[in-house]
């Protein structure tokens, strides 16, 4: 049984079909990357997975219980937390307070909270920054805040919209080391990227979007060979560097 499996999984919007009957399944202890043009429907699919939306059509098992159109508090208690591609943090709240009401979510007990919330700021590397307030940060630290965040529910499945965009190549190196590493620790992560070179080495898997209609899905090195794949969205010269191991070649 995968924790994750999307079966059939339709989101429409009045006439427009941002999510056309996709189906997948995540293993637990894997990476899949979800990667796909602009508008392809990638953030509608973490929306109906996380709860914020009800989809149209299909069904969404977690765990092995069937979770499509639960509340989101409700998934995120269960085990699934997302990161927002558009970050907004509780700007005048300290980063430390903001990673703090991540925790609460499954700490009941504050000491514990308050213990893992200082665990998920070092894990994140937001140590400097805990004490000032999170509208301050430049955007590589919000995105890391918002990682934090959700780390902070002791997620089983952790979503990911996009932390990488934006972010200087350190920093990128920086976040994937972060996320492998949260793989080691357990976690089985799905993670929307626009950075193939953010991506493409670290997943296990990939599924590719375009127009709403899965069209892909596959290991990194077939996927970048992929004459659909190439031509709907990563373009010949990627496909080849990567192939040629110019790019980094897969890892894990
Ligand atoms: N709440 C909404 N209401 C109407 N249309 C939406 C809504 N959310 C997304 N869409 C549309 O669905 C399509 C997919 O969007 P989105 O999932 O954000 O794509 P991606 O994250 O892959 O860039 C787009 O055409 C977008 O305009
Ligand atoms: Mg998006």
């Amino acid at each position: 049984m995968s924790l994750l499996e999307v079966r059939e999984l339709t989101m429409k919007f009045g006439e427009l079909v941002a999510n056309d009957r996709v189906s997948f399944s995540v293993e637990e202890g894997s990476i899949v990357g979800l990667i796909g043009p602009n508008g392809a429907g990638k953030t509608t699919l973490f929306n109906c997975i996380s709860g914020l939306y009800r989809p149209t059509g299909g069904r969404i098992l977690f765990g092995g219980a069937d979770i499509t159109g639960l509340a989101p508090y409700r998934i995120a208690r269960m085990g699934a937390v997302r990161t927002f591609q558009v970050v907004r943090p509780l700007k005048e709240m300290t980063v430390f307070d903001n990673v703090l009401v991540g925790a609460f979510l499954k700490c009941p007990d504050s000491g514990e909270a308050f213990e893992r919330a200082s665990e998920c700021i070092r894990i994140c590397n937001l140590e400097s920054v805990r004490e000032r307030p999170a509208g301050d940060l430049p955007i590589g630290g919000k995105k890391r805040l918002e990682l934090a965040r959700a780390l902070a529910a002791r997620p089983r499945l952790l979503m990911l919209d996009e932390v990488m965009a934006g972010l200087t190549s350190t920093e990128m190196k920086a976040a994937m080391d972060v996320i492998l590493r949260l793989r080691e620790s357990g976690i089985t992560l799905m993670i929307v990227e626009h950075v193939m070179e953010g991506i493409m080495p670290i997943a296990d898997k990939i599924v590719v979007l375009e127009g709403g209609v899965k069209i892909a899905e596959d290991i990194p090195l077939r996927i970048a060979g992929d004459e659909r794949v190439i031509v709907a969205y990563l373009g010949a010269k990627y496909g080849r560097r990567f192939r040629t191991g110019k790019e980094g070649a897969p890892v894990g």
